[in-house]
């Protein structure tokens, strides 16, 4: 989670790590001199390793975080900026070009970033790096590529495989266990055949075959994964062979990409062949992915449905594929290393790559549908997980429609089934620059058109930009009233009126919110974005005055999500709810239904909704007459709107006077001085401490914030590890019990129990944690 003093994302390391003293020793030194890193070497000699090994080394050295940005998956160049953005949880909603964004981000933070995987586009990184470190004087950048980005002031070191001593000429063989390259397969081969260890009887045999192999780390994992069913002596006899071809009966020595390049030959041949079919067609996704996907994409022709889980099963005992479990995602997920990844998709027999391409997006394109059939409804927090999960799949499935001839209507209706994804889970500008890109490929009018139009609409109107927001929904509306589509034509009106409303006029606004409502009613239309539309009305009459009504609308949205298991929405209707409240001095309602939202969207990881709520929780704290706390909370508000766009407030007037006055009021009770400390205090928060602040729990200050290094000894157990992911996301006590079965008393004892052996005091300090720990994974 972003914030003024985040210390990053950085994952957990699911695999030991061997070695590597000198190699992060000599790039921290380098990271002290130069503000441009990059690590070079081979596919697989463990350039990501190690950078996320030095990464995590220096951590303490950057108050404003270390932040990986995984770039291998990215296929669309354009993305990049964007992908940097995400990587720093940075939710922009303005209309800002995401490079802007991420460089006033920087422009003052003490940050490393590490741009992990550059080899595919070394240009737009060099270019990144350049524009980033000429903004950002306290930034470093640690990068990892096969080749140097040739960018001003890189440094390079290029990463050597692991040492490893030739067995022949060795006059003590015993030695040889302390080998790093010899630890390496020692310990992976303990991991598929538990007990294994280096023996008199076979350390010969290891030594050999690391030497053989190079000292190349993912070549020494892939055959080590191999003792499963073979002794080391047979894995060397095999590779013995290969090389024997390579080296062409000379003494040559062979080139290491050749090397690993004989290695992933020879385990693609201990495949089955239905094995290496399955691993050729995998090669299809982007990043990770689980068994539903590729039963989904990659059966059929030749693979029966029912065979993938053996086969997938196989492949992951000989470590071609990695599992991955790290998310509350009920689903295990897998990915192919990238030279995997690539060998692969050469191996993709020759009628088939188009036809993966079309079955992978057909399941993300099914997938989206789903999620926004299912938005609005009770398993919300589950759809809105599973698509952050699949980002990745989703870029490479759009990007394929998008330059594909005669697949971009796919990519049109996939966009803007995404809807619920951009706007709710934080995704603004991308969810635009998709929606742009797939209507200039669509210009002539048609329905499919005027439903992407008044969705970017929607989410122009959301980052603040009101006048494009204006055009795209009265074209939608143009077509709507040509054709009589009058559900087109509501939600277009919806969204005039959002706009009109936003940037100050209000009665136009007003009315055409109202007629919206109206035919929203007549219609009988019910989604998220009519909660929304309501919403809208609510803080519109709120503003006005008109009390009454915007209780009465607020209490009825309320109901309608309630009834349907809606929850961001709802979040954002008691925000309204608590206007409203506030307005009329019911303050301890108004406090109340604000702490419920601030909890529910900071559990969804909208950092807007977030920060609107803190802002106006800080009005409503004024108004109980706890000036310094309101003064915090402003501070607060003030630190976190960055993160989110360009303007605080979406530069409404009716908002920023509501600011306005509360900061008045508060200046005025406790003077300058004790203002400017109460509002600096806050504005020191990161976003989970002012959540906490929001929350009236005590923050704590921000040097203490959890790192995550400090675990206590005690392990949490399975149901405790449940707990604390609900907890993380934002779940009550009470809602904690329901979810698990459990007795509310319970679920009270357990939270108690999670919070004592971490050794913290507050539930979002565990959420930071979590987060931290790289995203939903549990500890
Ligand atoms: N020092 C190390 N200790 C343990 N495993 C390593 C080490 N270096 C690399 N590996 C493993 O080898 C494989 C390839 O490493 P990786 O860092 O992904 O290589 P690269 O980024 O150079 O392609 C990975 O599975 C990684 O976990
Ligand atoms: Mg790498």
């Amino acid at each position: 989670m972003p914030g003024a003093r985040s210390t990053g994302n950085l994952p957990t390391e699911l695999t030991s790590f061997v070695g590597r003293r000198s190699e992060i020793s000599e790039a921290k030194r380098a990271l002290a001199t130069a503000r441009l890193l990059t690590l070079t070497g081979v596919g697989g000699v463990g350039k990501t390793r190690l950078a996320l090994q030095v990464a995590a080394k220096v951590r303490r050295a950057f108050a404003g975080g270390v932040w990986l940005v995984e770039l291998a998956a990215l296929q669309d160049r354009t993305l990049l900026d964007q992908t940097v953005a995400d990587a720093m949880g940075l939710r922009d909603r303005s209309a800002r070009p995401p490079r802007e964004v991420v460089t006033s981000h920087l422009a003052d933070k003490q940050l490393l970033l590490v741009l992990d995987n550059c080899e595919h586009m070394v240009d737009q990184c060099a270019g990144l790096a350049a524009d980033l470190l000429a903004v950002a004087p306290g930034l470093r950048i640690l990068a990892t590529s096969r080749h140097a980005l040739c960018a001003p002031g890189e440094q390079i070191l290029t990463v050597p495989p692991l040492p490893v001593l030739d067995p022949e000429r060795l006059s003590q063989p015993g030695k040889l266990i302390h080998d790093e390259a010899v630890r390496l397969f020692a310990e992976r081969a303990a991991l598929v055949r538990p007990g294994f260890a280096v023996t008199a009887s076979n350390h010969a045999a290891i030594g050999r075959i690391c030497w053989q192999l190079d000292g190349l780390p993912l070549a020494i994992e892939l055959a080590a994964a191999r003792v499963r069913v073979l002794t080391p002596e047979q894995i060397l006899h095999r590779l013995g062979d290969r090389f024997r071809l390579l080296r062409g009966g000379g003494q040559a020595v062979v080139p290491r990409h050749q090397t690993l390049r004989a290695v992933i030959d020879s385990s693609y041949e201990l495949c089955s062949p239905l094995e290496q079919l399955l691993w050729a067609r995998m090669s299809v996704f982007a990043g990770a992915f689980d068994m539903d996907a590729a039963e989904a994409v990659c059966a059929g022709d030749g693979i029966d449905r029912d065979q993938v889980l053996d086969l997938v099963t196989g492949l992951v005992d000989k470590s071609i594929l990695v599992r991955q479990d790290q998310n509350h995602a009920s689903q295990a997920r897998y990915r192919l290393l990238d030279p995997l990844r690539h060998y692969g998709w050469d191996a993709v027999p020759a009628a088939e790559p188009e036809m993966l391409r079309r079955r992978h997006r057909d399941h993300y394109l099914e997938l989206a549908e789903r999620g926004e059939a299912e938005w609005f409804g009770p398993s919300q927090r589950e759809v809105a997980a599973r698509t952050r999960c699949e980002h990745d799949n989703l870029r490479l499935a759009l990007e394929f429609c998008l330059s594909t001839p005669g697949e971009s209507q796919f990519g049109l209706r996939m966009a803007a089934a995404l809807y619920f994804y951009w706007l709710g889970c934080g995704f603004l500008a991308e969810g635009r620059h998709w929606l742009d890109r797939a209507l200039t490929m669509h210009p002539e009018p048609a329905k499919a058109r005027a439903a992407a139009l008044w969705i970017n609409a929607h989410l122009a109107v959301a980052q603040g930009d009101a006048s494009r927001a204006t055009d795209m929904a009265q074209e939608a509306r143009d077509w709507a009233e040509r054709r009589d589509d009058q559900t087109v034509l509501a939600y277009a009106i919806f969204v005039q009126g959002a706009a009109a409303w936003l940037c100050g006029d209000a009665p136009h606004g007003q009315v055409l919110l109202d007629d919206a409502l109206a035919r929203f009613e007549a219609l009988g239309e019910l989604s998220t974005a009519v909660v929304i539309a309501h919403v809208m009305v609510i803080v519109a009459a709120g503003f006005d005055d008109d009390l009454p009504r915007a209780v009465a609308l607020g209490t009825r949205a309320r109901d309608l999500c309630e009834q349907h298991g809606e929850q961001w929405a709802r979040a954002y209707t008691l925000a309204g709810l608590a206007l409203a409240e506030w307005r009329q001095g019911a303050v301890a309602q108004a406090s109340a239904n604000t702490q419920e939202g601030v909890r529910a969207l900071h559990g969804f990881h909208d950092t807007f909704g977030t920060v609107l709520l803190i802002e106006q929780g800080a009005w409503i704290t004024e108004a109980t007459g706890d000036s310094k706390r309101a003064a915090a909370l402003l501070g607060a508000a003030s630190t976190i709107w960055p993160l989110v766009g360009e303007q605080p407030l979406l530069g409404s007037p009716h908002y920023l006077a509501a600011r306005e006055a509360c900061e008045q009021q508060a200046r005025r009770t406790l003077g300058d001085r004790a203002f400017r400390a109460a509002f600096a205090s806050g504005a020191d928060l990161d976003l989970n401490q002012a959540v906490a602040c929001a929350l009236g729990e005590k923050p704590e200050p921000a040097t203490a914030a959890p790192t995550g290094t400090s675990t206590s000894d005690k392990p949490l157990t399975k149901r405790e590890q449940q707990v604390a992911e609900l907890v993380a996301h934002g779940l009550s006590n009470k809602d904690v019990a329901a979810r698990l079965v459990i007795a509310p008393r319970t679920a009270e004892a357990h939270v108690e129990r999670v919070l004592a052996k971490l050794g913290f005091t507050s539930r979002t300090q565990l959420a930071a944690w979590i987060t931290q720990r790289g995203g939903d994974r549990i500890p």
